[in-house]
Protein backbone atom coordinates (compact mmCIF):
# COMPACT_ATOMS: atom_id res chain seq x y z
CA UNK A 1 0.00 0.00 0.00
CA UNK A 2 1.04 3.77 -0.68
CA UNK A 3 0.60 6.19 1.99
CA UNK A 4 -1.15 9.54 0.94
CA UNK A 5 -0.10 8.31 -2.60
CA UNK A 6 -0.71 11.22 -5.04
CA UNK A 7 0.95 13.04 -7.76
CA UNK A 8 1.73 16.57 -7.53
CA UNK A 9 0.27 17.17 -11.33
CA UNK A 10 -3.16 16.00 -9.70
CA UNK A 11 -2.33 18.46 -6.73
CA UNK A 12 -1.49 21.04 -8.59
CA UNK A 13 -4.14 20.89 -11.68
CA UNK A 14 -6.20 21.00 -8.49
CA UNK A 15 -4.87 24.00 -7.18
CA UNK A 16 -5.49 25.91 -10.71
CA UNK A 17 -8.67 24.40 -10.52
CA UNK A 18 -10.04 25.92 -7.39
CA UNK A 19 -8.70 29.60 -7.98
CA UNK A 20 -10.35 29.15 -11.37
CA UNK A 21 -13.87 28.42 -9.08
CA UNK A 22 -13.44 30.97 -6.86
CA UNK A 23 -14.06 30.63 -3.20
CA UNK A 24 -17.73 29.53 -3.07
CA UNK A 25 -17.43 26.38 -5.05
CA UNK A 26 -13.78 25.58 -3.92
CA UNK A 27 -14.57 23.76 -0.45
CA UNK A 28 -16.98 21.07 -1.44
CA UNK A 29 -15.27 20.64 -4.78
CA UNK A 30 -11.68 19.88 -2.76
CA UNK A 31 -12.96 18.48 0.06
CA UNK A 32 -14.23 15.84 -1.91
CA UNK A 33 -11.42 15.32 -4.06
CA UNK A 34 -8.96 15.53 -0.89
CA UNK A 35 -10.69 12.77 0.86
CA UNK A 36 -10.66 10.67 -2.18
CA UNK A 37 -7.03 10.91 -2.05
CA UNK A 38 -6.96 9.85 1.77
CA UNK A 39 -5.10 6.02 2.27
CA UNK A 40 -8.35 3.83 2.82
CA UNK A 41 -7.64 3.55 6.29
CA UNK A 42 -7.93 7.17 6.64
CA UNK A 43 -11.02 7.42 4.59
CA UNK A 44 -12.95 5.25 7.30
CA UNK A 45 -10.98 7.27 10.45
CA UNK A 46 -12.70 10.55 8.53
CA UNK A 47 -16.10 8.57 7.76
CA UNK A 48 -16.05 7.69 11.55
CA UNK A 49 -16.64 10.72 13.11
CA UNK A 50 -14.93 14.34 13.82
CA UNK A 51 -12.59 13.44 16.90
CA UNK A 52 -9.96 10.70 17.40
CA UNK A 53 -9.60 10.44 21.09
CA UNK A 54 -5.57 10.85 22.06
CA UNK A 55 -5.35 7.53 24.53
CA UNK A 56 -2.34 7.58 27.76
CA UNK A 57 -2.87 4.56 28.81
CA UNK A 58 -0.34 3.72 31.86
CA UNK A 59 -3.00 0.78 33.43
CA UNK A 60 -3.39 -2.40 31.12
CA UNK A 61 -6.30 -3.10 32.83
CA UNK A 62 -8.21 -0.10 31.97
CA UNK A 63 -7.80 -0.30 28.15
CA UNK A 64 -10.52 -2.54 27.56
CA UNK A 65 -13.21 -0.80 29.80
CA UNK A 66 -12.00 2.68 28.12
CA UNK A 67 -12.33 1.85 25.00
CA UNK A 68 -15.95 0.74 25.42
CA UNK A 69 -16.67 3.40 27.21
CA UNK A 70 -15.30 5.35 23.91
CA UNK A 71 -17.36 2.78 21.30
CA UNK A 72 -20.01 2.68 23.48
CA UNK A 73 -20.35 6.69 22.53
CA UNK A 74 -19.26 6.33 19.01
CA UNK A 75 -15.59 7.06 19.08
CA UNK A 76 -14.49 3.90 17.44
CA UNK A 77 -11.37 5.39 16.29
CA UNK A 78 -8.52 5.47 18.80
CA UNK A 79 -5.32 6.63 19.25
CA UNK A 80 -3.32 4.53 21.80
CA UNK A 81 -0.08 7.05 22.36
CA UNK A 82 3.43 5.20 22.39
CA UNK A 83 4.31 7.01 25.88
CA UNK A 84 4.12 4.10 28.38
CA UNK A 85 5.62 1.13 28.75
CA UNK A 86 1.87 -1.10 28.32
CA UNK A 87 1.68 0.88 25.06
CA UNK A 88 1.98 -1.55 22.54
CA UNK A 89 0.06 -4.47 24.80
CA UNK A 90 -2.64 -1.73 24.57
CA UNK A 91 -2.54 -1.89 21.04
CA UNK A 92 -2.46 -5.27 20.70
CA UNK A 93 -5.49 -6.61 22.92
CA UNK A 94 -7.61 -3.59 21.59
CA UNK A 95 -6.88 -5.30 18.08
CA UNK A 96 -7.74 -8.93 19.57
CA UNK A 97 -10.97 -7.73 21.89
CA UNK A 98 -12.63 -5.41 19.23
CA UNK A 99 -11.51 -5.69 15.95
CA UNK A 100 -14.23 -3.60 14.15
CA UNK A 101 -12.48 -0.77 16.01
CA UNK A 102 -9.95 1.40 14.28
CA UNK A 103 -6.23 1.39 16.65
CA UNK A 104 -3.70 3.20 15.68
CA UNK A 105 -0.12 4.55 17.26
CA UNK A 106 0.20 7.99 18.60
CA UNK A 107 3.41 9.60 19.32
CA UNK A 108 5.80 8.18 16.73
CA UNK A 109 8.98 9.26 16.73
CA UNK A 110 11.72 6.55 15.96
CA UNK A 111 12.31 4.89 13.06
CA UNK A 112 12.80 1.46 15.56
CA UNK A 113 9.12 1.63 17.03
CA UNK A 114 7.34 1.37 13.19
CA UNK A 115 8.58 -2.95 13.30
CA UNK A 116 6.96 -3.15 16.96
CA UNK A 117 3.64 -0.60 16.15
CA UNK A 118 3.04 -3.21 12.70
CA UNK A 119 3.50 -5.85 14.69
CA UNK A 120 1.13 -5.03 17.29
CA UNK A 121 -1.51 -4.81 15.11
CA UNK A 122 -1.83 -0.78 14.66
CA UNK A 123 -4.26 0.12 11.67
CA UNK A 124 -1.72 3.92 11.39
CA UNK A 125 0.13 5.99 12.70
CA UNK A 126 0.54 9.05 14.04
CA UNK A 127 3.67 11.56 14.41
CA UNK A 128 3.18 14.49 16.76
CA UNK A 129 6.54 16.12 14.06
CA UNK A 130 7.55 15.18 10.52
CA UNK A 131 10.53 13.19 9.98
CA UNK A 132 11.24 12.19 6.23
CA UNK A 133 13.29 8.89 7.05
CA UNK A 134 10.05 8.03 9.63
CA UNK A 135 7.76 8.46 6.95
CA UNK A 136 9.87 6.52 4.41
CA UNK A 137 10.07 3.67 7.15
CA UNK A 138 6.15 3.87 7.50
CA UNK A 139 5.86 3.40 3.95
CA UNK A 140 8.19 0.70 3.53
CA UNK A 141 6.12 -1.21 6.51
CA UNK A 142 2.77 -0.09 4.42
CA UNK A 143 1.80 1.69 8.00
CA UNK A 144 -0.24 4.87 7.26
CA UNK A 145 1.27 8.15 8.92
CA UNK A 146 -0.50 10.86 10.03
CA UNK A 147 2.31 13.16 10.45
CA UNK A 148 2.53 15.94 12.30
CA UNK A 149 3.60 19.45 11.03
CA UNK A 150 3.75 23.05 12.75
CA UNK A 151 4.87 25.43 10.03
CA UNK A 152 4.51 25.92 6.58
CA UNK A 153 8.55 24.43 5.94
CA UNK A 154 7.14 21.63 7.58
CA UNK A 155 4.12 21.17 5.35
CA UNK A 156 5.94 21.48 2.59
CA UNK A 157 8.50 18.60 3.03
CA UNK A 158 5.48 16.49 4.10
CA UNK A 159 3.74 17.54 1.11
CA UNK A 160 6.98 16.79 -1.27
CA UNK A 161 7.08 13.16 0.18
CA UNK A 162 3.04 12.61 -0.55
CA UNK A 163 1.74 13.22 3.02
CA UNK A 164 -1.69 15.77 2.54
CA UNK A 165 -3.48 14.60 5.59
CA UNK A 166 -1.67 16.34 8.39
CA UNK A 167 -1.69 16.55 12.22
CA UNK A 168 -1.43 20.40 13.02
CA UNK A 169 0.48 19.71 16.62
CA UNK A 170 0.44 21.36 19.03
CA UNK A 171 -2.32 23.12 17.57
CA UNK A 172 -3.20 25.39 20.35
CA UNK A 173 0.15 26.32 21.11
CA UNK A 174 1.21 27.65 17.69
CA UNK A 175 -1.75 29.14 16.75
CA UNK A 176 -4.75 26.86 15.89
CA UNK A 177 -7.85 27.98 13.98
CA UNK A 178 -5.51 31.11 12.55
CA UNK A 179 -2.55 29.29 11.63
CA UNK A 180 -5.18 26.61 9.65
CA UNK A 181 -6.36 29.77 7.86
CA UNK A 182 -3.33 31.17 7.00
CA UNK A 183 -2.24 27.54 5.50
CA UNK A 184 -5.53 27.10 3.95
CA UNK A 185 -5.05 29.04 0.66
CA UNK A 186 -1.38 28.21 0.19
CA UNK A 187 -1.74 24.64 0.95
CA UNK A 188 -5.26 24.56 -0.57
CA UNK A 189 -4.76 20.71 -0.93
CA UNK A 190 -3.44 19.80 2.42
CA UNK A 191 -6.96 18.52 5.36
CA UNK A 192 -5.51 18.85 8.80
CA UNK A 193 -6.27 17.01 11.61
CA UNK A 194 -5.65 19.63 14.52
CA UNK A 195 -4.58 18.17 17.84
CA UNK A 196 -3.06 19.38 21.22
CA UNK A 197 -5.06 21.70 23.84
CA UNK A 198 -8.34 21.39 22.20
CA UNK A 199 -11.44 21.18 24.54
CA UNK A 200 -15.24 20.64 23.38
CA UNK A 201 -15.58 24.14 22.63
CA UNK A 202 -12.64 25.02 20.81
CA UNK A 203 -13.20 21.76 18.52
CA UNK A 204 -16.60 23.41 17.05
CA UNK A 205 -14.82 26.47 15.85
CA UNK A 206 -11.87 23.76 14.49
CA UNK A 207 -14.32 21.69 12.79
CA UNK A 208 -16.39 25.07 10.94
CA UNK A 209 -13.03 24.87 8.83
CA UNK A 210 -13.76 22.79 5.89
CA UNK A 211 -10.24 21.90 5.50
CA UNK A 212 -10.55 19.94 9.21
CA UNK A 213 -11.60 17.04 8.55
CA UNK A 214 -11.33 16.17 12.27
CA UNK A 215 -9.36 17.23 15.25
CA UNK A 216 -7.64 14.63 18.06
CA UNK A 217 -7.64 15.56 21.88
CA UNK A 218 -8.13 14.01 25.45
CA UNK A 219 -10.49 16.04 26.77
CA UNK A 220 -13.24 13.53 26.77
CA UNK A 221 -10.61 11.23 29.04
CA UNK A 222 -10.21 13.57 32.04
CA UNK A 223 -7.16 12.37 34.36
CA UNK A 224 -9.22 12.55 37.11
CA UNK A 225 -12.34 10.51 35.60
CA UNK A 226 -9.16 7.69 34.78
CA UNK A 227 -8.17 7.41 38.10
CA UNK A 228 -11.46 7.06 39.43
CA UNK A 229 -12.52 4.42 36.55
CA UNK A 230 -15.47 6.96 35.70
CA UNK A 231 -16.36 5.29 32.84
CA UNK A 232 -19.82 6.99 32.59
CA UNK A 233 -18.21 10.29 32.43
CA UNK A 234 -15.91 9.27 30.01
CA UNK A 235 -18.60 7.92 28.18
CA UNK A 236 -20.79 11.19 28.37
CA UNK A 237 -17.60 13.32 27.01
CA UNK A 238 -17.03 11.42 24.27
CA UNK A 239 -20.73 11.39 23.25
CA UNK A 240 -20.53 14.94 22.63
CA UNK A 241 -17.59 14.85 20.98
CA UNK A 242 -18.87 12.56 18.69
CA UNK A 243 -22.15 14.87 18.21
CA UNK A 244 -20.04 17.69 16.57
CA UNK A 245 -20.72 18.85 13.33
CA UNK A 246 -18.44 19.86 11.02
CA UNK A 247 -17.97 21.38 7.57
CA UNK A 248 -15.49 18.99 6.07
CA UNK A 249 -17.42 17.22 3.81
CA UNK A 250 -16.07 13.70 1.65
C1 LIG B 1 -1.11 14.72 22.16
O1 LIG B 1 -0.49 14.08 21.33
O2 LIG B 1 -0.74 14.87 23.32
C2 LIG B 1 -2.36 15.27 21.70
O3 LIG B 1 -2.10 16.42 21.06
C3 LIG B 1 -3.37 15.47 22.78
O4 LIG B 1 -3.36 16.77 23.17
P1 LIG B 1 -4.35 17.23 24.31
O5 LIG B 1 -4.10 16.30 25.48
O6 LIG B 1 -3.96 18.64 24.56
O7 LIG B 1 -5.74 17.07 23.77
Amino acid sequence: MVNQNKTIDSVQSRAIESSAQGKASESSALSLTREQDLPAVFKRMVARGPVVPVIVIKDIEQAIPLAEALAEAGLTVLEITLRTACALDAISSLRTRFPELLIGAGTLRQISQVSAVVDAGAQFAVSPGYDPDLGETCRKHSLDLLPGIASASELMRANRDGFYFVKLFPAEAIGGMRLIQSLASPFAETIFCPTGGIDVSKAKDYLAMSNVACIGGSWMIPATALAKEDWLLIRDLASQAQALERAFTA
